[in-house]
């Protein structure tokens, strides 16, 4: 195919092509080589690279060192140069040299190839881009300029026309827009009849199958007809004012026809990708450092208008992830204003997680009384409206949450889906740098739901691995075009729920604590500690499946020999082995109140206390089991058994009581020896 010409004689003269100006720039037209991109990654020591930015210390085959993506005062950041990854088993971030280097320095993958390059003295191989690339950067350009023309052509309907300042310019009037802010963004009219504008480029030359591209005519029988007729139109400005594409909204109320037209899909406009009003905002929202985010162009200039600048719309559609990078980009903080109604909350809500992914802070206001942006901030004034959302910005996670708390109720499987609910979406905060604003969320959700918070920080990191299963499992999808049948689709997780809202998770995780950190150490002079645990649990059953998957793993590995610890664990090729050796031994174990503060009195010596540890953790284990046990042996003696049944109940109830007394016994004379 041809390459297109903007106008029938002139031919892309106006592009003019740039030599790259650093090293770390790409020019424009070309690509690394693939021989070089091979070339480069053959060099590659991770080892070398991270510790350009990290200080390792070797262990084992590894090295450690301080986590560079979250904060940590003991190191957990590892780096395999067998496998040529680095893990860090804190925050869960992970990846090769290239993905260090972007996530560490925030390069793009080009920019981390030219850094390698440099370090390992790869010359970089250029080649120009494929022809199509060039047509469709050429086609670009053509259509920036034929945006150009019909803004300035419907700018002057607007403002020189008779039609033009009786209908469309007296409507803005009367909707508010003074003349200044109309000129700023350079909104225009193009009238209904006569198709003027197709005629007004035509004269001009332009090239008619980029006209049609354009979106602002339509090719029919006797010629090229005008596609916005008797409209406004709102010129779209991408990041840099350049015109990439027209909004164009009937004049009153829209009965027959849409509300408004936008510019198809070409080369320039690029729906997923635009935010109205990036380009008049940008300055604002870096000295705001914040985003405000509406859904329509009208409620982008009204703010405008009122002094309000740090402003960008969505388009009425939900959010895309291209969009919030544009965020990003100016400011980590963006505040959601939308309409107080049923179907703005649920547009509002819909963003969310995205959001969180791209770690920003999101806060939420709602407009009340069926009122937009535009109609309030024209109601109440620029100085009321400011006050109302500074008044109203509720923190989004915060605010889902109590909306589905209220929702629930005393519900319990309700409340067990909020905890669901809530869970997954604190997971998607999850890059590295976001570590401690997660931890403060877990916390404070925790509160709000009355749960554990070590169990919900469990659920947190299993909708975590599940989505990174997801990703994993979807790549190889893309990779070999072929799906792999009937793997689940865990979307809930009922049976880890139900162990956070009433369980045995803290005495199980006590065991599983006190198992990896004295396991070795003796016990008495024939056995050592984990042959003590595993004497003394004989008879009972975890019942997190994590849990009993670790203390079998533990077991097993004990069992021939291997002499197992949390950091030989850590490394274990099961990944949920690896996920409960974390969260095992990064939180400190929870001890009950009483034992707290004894111990607290007696440590003050700072003696050993592995014996009493495992003790107390085995006890407080077989207690609350014993407890559980005892209550289902209850709730069957209520029910009409006959009496030999109800004999041997009795029995159990005496024995499991004699038991008990036994275990607080002892645990007193610890406490109090
Ligand atoms: P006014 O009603 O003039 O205040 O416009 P608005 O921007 O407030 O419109 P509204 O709140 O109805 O819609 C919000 C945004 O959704 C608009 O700015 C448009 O971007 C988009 N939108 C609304 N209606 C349509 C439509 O019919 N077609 C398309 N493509 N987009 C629409
Ligand atoms: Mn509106």
């Amino acid at each position: 195919m041809p390459a297109i010409p903007i106008k029938t004689h002139t031919l892309f003269e106006k592009c003019h092509i740039h030599v790259a100006d650093t090293v770390l720039l790409p020019s424009l037209f070309t690509m690394i080589t693939p021989q070089t991109i091979q070339q480069i990654t053959n060099r590659i020591d991770i080892i070398d690279v991270v510790g350009e930015f990290v200080k390792l210390k070797k262990r084992g085959s590894n090295y450690l060192g301080l986590c560079p993506f979250h904060g940590e005062k003991s190191p957990s950041f590892t780096v395999s140069p067998a496998k040529e990854i680095y893990k860090c088993f804190g925050c869960g971030r992970s990846g090769n040299a290239i993905g260090f280097l972007m996530e560490h320095e925030k390069y793009t993958y080009v920019e981390a190839m030219r850094w390698l390059a440099g370090r390992y003295n790869v010359e970089i191989e250029e080649t120009e881009v494929s022809n199509e690339v060039k047509i469709a950067q050429q086609a670009a350009e053509s259509l920036h300029i034929i945006n150009s023309f019909a803004q300035k052509f419907f700018t002057g309907q607007l403002f020189d026309s008779d039609d033009g300042k009786a209908i469309a310019l007296s409507y803005l009037e009367e909707r508010g827009f003074k003349e200044e802010i109309t000129r700023k963004f350079q909104l225009g009219y193009n009238p209904a009849y006569g198709n003027l504008f197709a005629k007004a480029a035509v004269a001009q030359q332009y090239n008619p199958e980029l006209l049609v591209k354009s979106g602002l005519v339509a090719s029919r029988d006797n010629g090229l007809v005008d596609n916005y007729r008797g409209r406004i139109i709102f010129p779209i400005h991408n990041n840099t004012g350049k015109i990439i594409g027209f909004g164009a909204r009937v004049i009153g109320k829209a009965e027959k026809a849409p509300k408004y037209i936008n510019t198809p899909e070409n080369e320039i406009y690029v729906k997923s990708k635009i935010l109205y009003g990036s380009y008049f905002a940008r300055q604002a929202i870096d000295r705001a450092d914040e985003c405000l985010l509406v859904e329509g162009y009208t409620d982008v200039i009204s703010l405008h208008q009122a002094g309000i600048e740090n402003v960008v719309a969505s388009g009425g559609t939900s959010l895309t992830v291209d969009q919030l990078r544009i965020v990003k980009k100016y400011t980590d903080n963006l505040t959601i204003i939308y309409d107080g109604d049923k179907a703005g909350v649920k547009a509002a809500l819909r963003g969310l997680d995205m959001a969180l992914e791209e770690s920003l802070n999101v806060k939420l206001v709602l407009i009340p009384d069926n009122e937009d942006p535009d109609s309030y901030v024209n109601k109440v004034g620029a100085a009321e409206f400011k006050q109302f959302v500074a008044d109203n910005r509720k923190d989004f996670i915060l605010f889902q949450l109590e909306v589905m708390l209220q929702d629930a109720g005393d519900d319990v499987t309700k409340k067990s889906q909020v905890v669901n609910q809530v869970a997954e979406t604190i997971s998607k905060i999850d890059r590295a740098e976001d570590f401690t604003r997660r931890q403060d969320y877990i916390n404070k959700c925790a509160g709000l739901l009355r749960i554990d918070e070590t169990g919900l920080t469990t659920l947190v990191n299993k909708y975590k691995r599940d989505r990174v299963g997801k990703d994993e499992k979807r790549s190889r999808v893309e990779d070999t075009g072929v799906a792999e049948a009937d793997a689940p689709d865990t979307t809930g997780h009922p049976d880890e729920t139900s162990l956070l809202l009433n369980e045995d998770y803290p005495q199980e995780k006590n065991i599983l604590h006190v198992l990896l950190e004295y396991g070795l150490n003796l016990w008495d002079e024939e056995r050592t500690m984990a042959q003590y645990i595993f004497d003394e649990l004989e008879q009972f059953d975890f019942n997190s499946p994590a849990l009993l998957a670790l203390y079998n793993e533990y077991r097993r590995q004990y069992e021939e020999g291997a002499e197992p610890t949390a950091k030989t664990l850590l490394y274990h090729p099961d990944e949920q082995v690896r996920n409960t050796v974390v969260t095992v031994t990064m939180v400190a174990y929870e001890l009950s109140q009483r034992w707290d503060e004894k111990l607290e009195n007696m440590n003050i010596l700072n003696r050993d206390t592995s014996h009493q540890d495992v003790l107390m953790s085995v006890n407080f284990f077989k207690l609350r089991k014993i407890k559980k046990m005892f209550e289902e042996n209850q709730r069957n003696m209520t029910t009409n058994k006959p009496l030999p049944e109800l004999m041997k109940l009795i029995e159990i109830h005496n024995h499991l009581k004699t038991v008990e007394r036994e275990i607080t016994k002892q645990l007193g004379s610890v406490i109090v020896k």
